[in-house]
């Protein structure tokens, strides 16, 4: 495996204090270039993450021909093509790290007249895609994968898609948006039934466009054919990687800061759970919707934590914060217990896997479990970990210098560029004495 040449040092110890503004939602971000290149008319966003991931998103678009501007401080602008104006892309559409882009394209690509290939950098490599192509071939497209399920993806064009009921057999908001956006292209209706509570931003999204998007408890459900109309996309800051901070903030000592505009979709707000659960000091200010999506300011003080058995329910709700949460548990008194999270290990990396080596490299005592963890609150060491390549494990690392007693070093950091591009800054200026080598 090749690995990224960045690394990350941080020193032992430090105070956060301040007010911040993370960068913007990644899942929202990844949706406004794709509902906004399929619409009629142009939509303006606001609040665009400029990270890697939503970039791959918004160059695969520009190169099935729409119109897009360069982002500016976050604002760009999408001359929509409508649901059948989209053209054949010369080359292969390459989107590097981004499951998200290759689980929803899929489904798009899917009601097309022309033929697609995708493809990723080795970690999206090495990540199932048969959660898609299988029920995407139940609607009658052809998506053939590699091995084992593997991308990269070839998709067949101008199949006539046909809508399916589909319970989903793992709790996944990528899988439930692929089967919604090929539903478009789809005679009849599509219903997707999920097996646990998974974000709903395609479905605020694609009713903020003029479609109408039916959800009835567990089941999202769309008739196909309806046109999207353009509009404007208020992005909130992402809560994941808000994540980040807020355990930082409770692990400090003397701390306090404020987090501003954090996206608190409830189903994406189980980290707040969990870590209220654990004890954690967060307070919620200055509630408000932005466009779709509810937002609050967040504020954080340092508290002491316990070991908690986390509930199940809150897994899907928090599943990209697991990684963070888990130097929480090292932090915490008792024992933390993870079940029910199984998706953990097919992920960027396999968290669970690779948060464990690191923990104990940290001097905790960890067991994986096949589903999940158990992790003992103990002192950090320090030391030298990899992130494997994953964002979220490298940042995770990251913040446990603040209780660790020497400094912490992470190799193979290049992917913090997908989510948090300005990690290291904002680290910085809250109170992390970390660089980057
Ligand atoms: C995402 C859904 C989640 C999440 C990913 C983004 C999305 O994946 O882990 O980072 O934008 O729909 P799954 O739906 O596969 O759990």
């Amino acid at each position: 495996m090749s690995s990224g040449t960045k690394k990350f040092r941080v020193q032992p110890g430090g105070s956060l204090t301040g007010s911040f503004k993370v960068p913007g939602d990644k899942s929202i971000s990844h949706r406004s270039i794709m509902f906004g290149s399929l619409a009629e008319g142009t939509t303006r966003v606001t609040g665009f993450l400029e990270g890697a991931d939503a970039l791959a998103t918004l160059s695969a678009f520009r190169a099935m021909g729409v119109e897009i501007t360069d982002p500016v401080d976050g604002a760009l602008e999408i001359e929509g093509v409508g649901l059948h104006g989209l053209k054949a892309a010369e080359n292969a559409l390459d989107v590097g790290n981004s499951g998200t882009s290759m689980r929803l394209l899929a489904g798009i690509l899917s009601g097309q007249t022309f033929d697609s290939e995708l493809i990723g950098d080795e970690s999206l490599t090495r990540r199932p895609m048969s959660r898609v192509a299988a029920p995407l071939s139940l609607m009658g497209a052809r998506v053939d994968t590699d091995e084992g399920g593997r991308p990269p993806l070839h998709i067949k064009g101008g199949k006539n898609l046909v809508g399916i009921e589909y319970p989903m057999p793992m709790a996944s908001a990528q899988v439930k948006s692929c089967l919604l956006l090929a539903g478009l292209y789809a005679q009849g209706e599509t219903g997707v039934i999920e097996p646990g509570v998974t974000r709903d931003h395609t479905e605020r999204m694609l009713r903020a466009f003029g479609v109408e998007v039916i959800s009835d408890g567990s089941r999202a459900s769309l008739t196909g054919g309806q046109k999207l109309t353009a509009t404007d996309i208020q992005i909130p800051a992402d809560i994941s990687s808000a994540t980040f901070f807020m355990v930082a903030a409770t692990i400090a000592k003397d701390s306090e800061i404020c987090l501003r505009n954090v996206g608190i979709n409830p189903t994406r707000d189980g980290v707040i759970h969990i870590l209220r659960l654990m004890g954690a000091d967060i307070d919620l200010t200055n509630e408000r919707l932005l466009g779709d999506e509810p937002v609050a300011d967040i504020v954080i003080r340092s508290a002491p934590l316990q070991g908690i058995d986390i509930p199940e329910h809150l897994v899907p709700l928090a599943i990209d914060e697991f990684p963070a949460i888990f130097v929480a548990a090292a932090c915490a008194s008792g024992t933390t217990r993870l079940t029910g999270a199984e998706e953990l290990r097919v992920k960027e990396t396999d968290r669970i896997q690779v948060m464990a080596d690191g923990l104990k490299i940290f001097g905790i005592k960890c067991k994986v479990l096949e589903d999940g963890i158990e992790i003992k609150g103990g002192l950090i060491k320090g030391g030298k970990v990899d992130s494997c390549g994953d964002h979220r494990t490298a940042m995770s690392f990251a913040i446990a210098a603040l209780r660790a007693q020497k400094s912490i070093e992470i190799s193979d950091c290049d992917n913090v560029a997908t989510s948090f591009p300005n990690f290291v800054e904002l680290a910085s200026e809250a109170g992390l004495t970390i660089e980057e080598l």
